[in-house]
């Protein structure tokens, strides 16, 4: 198929690129680059410098695109916080844009990054899909908001929608030319990549709260690989159907505190990572797990690599770019 990929440049994109340029797809990257990097783009993608609403138009004319998989957003629940104009503004008029965008030139299908954010604080875990969507954030909102439009525009305009909501990614891959993608984001406020930034530079890692109610205190998540992330993306690909959005958590049914996981790339490293303890950071629920029976019993996605797997490949990511 000839697929774009907005937001192909980012951490998540650019993985799912490879894989599709690995399984035969066509890929054109689409990426303002104003949190991705050019060098993340896959070799063998086109890449269109430009935003979703300026460029996603010409994009899909000219390339006769069969299917979009939309990364392209903004995704730090703390900024949202802060200016929640810019959330709604790129993340639900962006995505308008684009279904706008792909209405004119006939495009029939998209598959939608979401996030677990969607959930808000949980009333039970592990959570299921029709489990009630509160976001707590700008961030989980507009991308609630980004579901509803699809469900609308799958009934109304006949267009195949599949949104994935992602639990907490981690990982990196290596692609088919050697050159290891991963995580890059700046600020970086993910545990793994901070964890691992600390490993051997002796100033460790926060833990943000250790009085949470939770067997140790610490937050609980749901950590999946960015591998099987991207896998799960290619099924979808394949089950959009015209008239209809399907939505499936992924995750991997596991729930790791941030102790353990501290715990798991201190073994993977072999440094003594110091750990110490700050404030909680507003707005963390103190569990979040995915039911992901749904993508199992539906497209026979499951995650096979485990924590320590995820680990193991980030560190080889931040080895090979020291
Ligand atoms: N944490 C630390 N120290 C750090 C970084 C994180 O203790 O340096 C803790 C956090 O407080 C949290 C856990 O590690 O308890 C995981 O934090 P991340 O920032 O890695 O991930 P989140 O669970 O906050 O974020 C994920 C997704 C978001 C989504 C959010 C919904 O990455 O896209 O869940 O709550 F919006």
């Amino acid at each position: 198929m000839k697929l774009l990929v907005t937001g192909g440049a980012g951490y998540i994109g650019s993985v799912v690129a490879a894989q599709l340029l690995e399984a035969g797809h066509e890929v054109t990257v689409l990426d303002d680059l104003s949190t991705g990097h050019e060098d993340a783009v896959p070799r063998g993608a086109a890449f269109a410098h430009g935003t979703i609403r300026e460029a996603a138009a010409a994009v899909l004319e000219e390339h006769d695109i069969a299917a979009v998989l939309h990364f392209a957003a903004s995704s730090l629940v703390g900024e949202s916080v802060a200016d929640p104009g810019k959330y709604w503004s790129n993340n639900l008029g962006g995505t308008l844009a684009l279904l706008d965008a792909m209405r004119t030139a006939g495009t029939p299908r998209i598959v939608f990054s979401s996030t677990a954010a969607v959930y808000g604080e949980p009333e039970r875990t592990p959570i299921e899909e029709t489990d009630p969507t509160r976001p707590t954030s700008p961030y989980g909102a507009s991308k609630v908001a980004v579901d509803t439009a699809l469900t609308e525009f799958a009934r109304l305009h006949g267009i195949g929608a599949v949104s994935l909501r992602y639990f907490n990614v981690a990982g990196a891959q290596r692609a088919a030319d050697g050159r290891w993608l991963g995580e890059r984001h700046s600020p970086e406020t993910h545990l793994v990549p901070n964890v691992l930034a600390g490993a051997g530079s002796g100033e460790g890692v926060r833990i943000f709260g250790d009085d949470y109610p939770t067997p140790d205190g610490t937050c609980v998540r749901d950590y999946i690989h960015v591998t099987d992330l991207a896998d799960a993306h290619l099924r979808a690909l394949g089950a959009c159907e015209p008239g209809q959005h399907r939505v499936y958590n992924l995750g991997n049914g596991a729930g790791f505190s941030v102790r353990e996981v501290i715990e798991v790339c201190r073994e993977v490293t072999g440094h003594d990572i110091p750990a110490t303890v700050a404030p909680r950071r507003p707005g963390d629920p103190a569990v979040l797990v995915a039911s992901a029976k749904r993508i199992q019993a539906d497209l026979g996605w499951k995650a096979s690599r485990d924590l320590r797997a995820m680990v193991a490949d980030a560190w080889q990511f931040s080895q090979a770019r020291r």
